[in-house]
């Protein structure tokens, strides 16, 4: 089956990405299209090592938050992604390089010609032709999200909401302030903006299997596959 295309899914807290994501990965298999799952950061030891740490230390500059991401990356780039792609896989990333421009460019004001410059390193120049914004309103995200996850600590100066301090006293999604789940969503819909013919932007208040059929209708294009091929398995909420 034809294959090799990189796709990435974006969007923030609580947007549902890493459920369509793994439902992609899944109906390309299923109908023997070779594909490959990975998540930012994660995915390789030294990516499951820094978000270990990124998850265990609160306080960092936001530089070397920065340079962490871009670690993972790099290393996820070039002992995953181009393998893969170089065997024909199709490559689908649960979060990439827009992460960074929307995270730490847009909620954590980090110049975006810094990100660009690391991320074109970090790359190597690999980016996705096709990328899934889940769009969602960051205090319906945040609402949705219940389980433990890695979570962005806190500047010194910002202001604190009442809200659920974890085991290790780190604070959650829950207690940054909205306004920076608000820039991060906004940094998205512009980078989207700029580039139509990469992303499609979903609302991710629709149902799950909408959304599934909207992102394999994409897909099935970009692959040249029958758009009724494949079933969807879809999973229960991780
Ligand atoms: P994770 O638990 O993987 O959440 P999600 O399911 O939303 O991906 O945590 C990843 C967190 O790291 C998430 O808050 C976004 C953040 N992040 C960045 O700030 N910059 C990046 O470059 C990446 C890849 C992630």
């Amino acid at each position: 089956m034809p294959g090799r295309i990189f796709i990435s899914f974006e969007g923030g807290e609580g947007s549902g990405k890493t459920l369509q994501a793994q439902t992609l990965h899944e109906r390309l298999w299923a109908i023997d299209v070779q594909a490959k799952y990975v998540h930012e950061p994660g995915s390789t030891p030294l990516g499951t090592y820094l978000r270990d740490y990124l998850l265990r230390k609160p306080r960092l500059s936001r530089e070397a938050e920065l340079l962490l991401f871009e670690a993972a990356r790099a290393e996820l780039v070039i002992s995953e992604i181009e393998p893969s792609l170089r065997a024909g896989f199709t490559v689908i990333a649960d979060r990439f390089e827009a992460s960074s421009i929307a995270y730490q460019g847009y909620g954590r004001n980090i110049e975006l010609g810094v990100i660009q410059y690391l991320n074109a390193f970090a790359t190597r120049g690999i980016y996705p032709e096709l990328t899934f914004l889940l769009d969602v309103d960051p205090a319906e995200g945040l609402r949705r999200v219940g389980s433990p996850q890695l979570s962005l600590p806190l500047e010194p100066g910002d202001a604190v909401q009442p809200g659920r301090a974890d085991v290790e006293g780190q604070r959650r999604f829950e207690d940054l302030p909205l306004s920076f789940h608000e820039r991060v969503r906004d940094g998205y819909l512009n980078l989207a903006r700029g580039d139509p013919d990469r992303w499609i932007v979903i609302d991710g208040t629709r149902t799950i299997a909408d959304i599934s059929n909207e992102v394999w209708r994409h897909v099935s294009k970009r692959l040249k596959l029958p758009e009724n091929a494949g079933t969807i398995h879809i999973r229960s909420k991780s």
